[in-house]
């Protein structure tokens, strides 16, 4: 398998070249590439390990789905003339903490923070950053947790902490995303007032499904203890 490739990666929206970028940038990025997809599969790894004795000791697997993806250089460029800042891989690797992202789609949301605190939990691993969508929605409706953490990647030359990006959600806060996210990107201006107003009214009905789903779930389990308790 090329060193490069990402199982489950996402689908990336090209973004339009801009200015040319320089040969040696190019270079530079291929080589940074490498290891943030190293950073990558480490978490990958490690998520599924997760999910795999999860499922041992209570069956049941948190994670329905995995996706990730390493940003592409003119992606990275944009970003940092949004911000102000020339591109050049050294800035990118000071001022961006998305290079490498993790999308971990659950079943349930107490799934998302037994995931979240499971992986926290691992010593090698330090949290940079966190924000929680889920207490506090964005105003849109947007729904989802997210963790930037250190993970080490040994690489020839020793050991690297390289950030990890990793949004975690249910797969109805996964589904409303997606569809907004290319709803808002059609429009390619700002979204009328109405139909920013529905897309909330949406986010907030899945909300409430997500906990009658989550309801559902905890009461079965309950009837299957019940039942094994009977049976012992
Ligand atoms: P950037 O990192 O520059 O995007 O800004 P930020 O740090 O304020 O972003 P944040 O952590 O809030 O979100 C980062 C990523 O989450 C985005 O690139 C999207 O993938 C996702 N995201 C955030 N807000 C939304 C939203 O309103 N709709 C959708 N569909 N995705 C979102
Ligand atoms: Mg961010």
């Amino acid at each position: 398998m090329s060193e490069n490739k990402l199982p489950g990666e996402f689908p990336v929206r090209s973004v339009p070249l801009g200015p040319a970028l320089p040969e040696e940038m190019q270079r530079e990025y291929q080589r940074i590439r490498s290891v943030y997809a190293a950073a990558i599969r480490e978490i990958n790894s490690r998520l599924e390990t997760l999910d795999d004795e999860f499922q041992m000791k209570h069956r049941h697997n948190p994670i329905h789905h995995i996706q990730s993806r390493v940003k592409t250089l003119p992606s990275i460029a944009k970003k940092l003339r949004s911000l102000g800042i020339p591109p050049s891989i050294t800035a990118a690797k000071k001022e961006l903490h998305d290079i490498a992202g993790v999308r971990v789609v659950c079943c349930y949301v107490d799934d998302i923070y037994r995931v979240a605190n499971l992986l926290l939990s691992q010593d090698d691993i330090s949290l940079i950053e966190e924000k929680d969508y889920i207490k506090q929605p964005k105003e849109n409706g947007y729904r989802s947790l997210h963790i930037v953490v250190d993970v080490p990647v040994y690489m020839s030359q020793g050991k690297l902490f390289i950030p990890v990006e990793i949004q975690i959600r249910t797969v109805a806060m996964d589904f409303w995303a997606a569809l907004e996210h290319g709803i808002r990107y059609k429009a390619s201006d700002e979204v009328p007032a109405f139909i920013g107003d529905e897309l909330r009214a949406c986010a907030d009905v899945i909300a409430r499904t997500d906990d009658k789903m989550q309801e559902i779930f905890k009461a079965l389990q309950l009837l299957h203890d019940s039942e094994d308790e009977f049976r012992e």
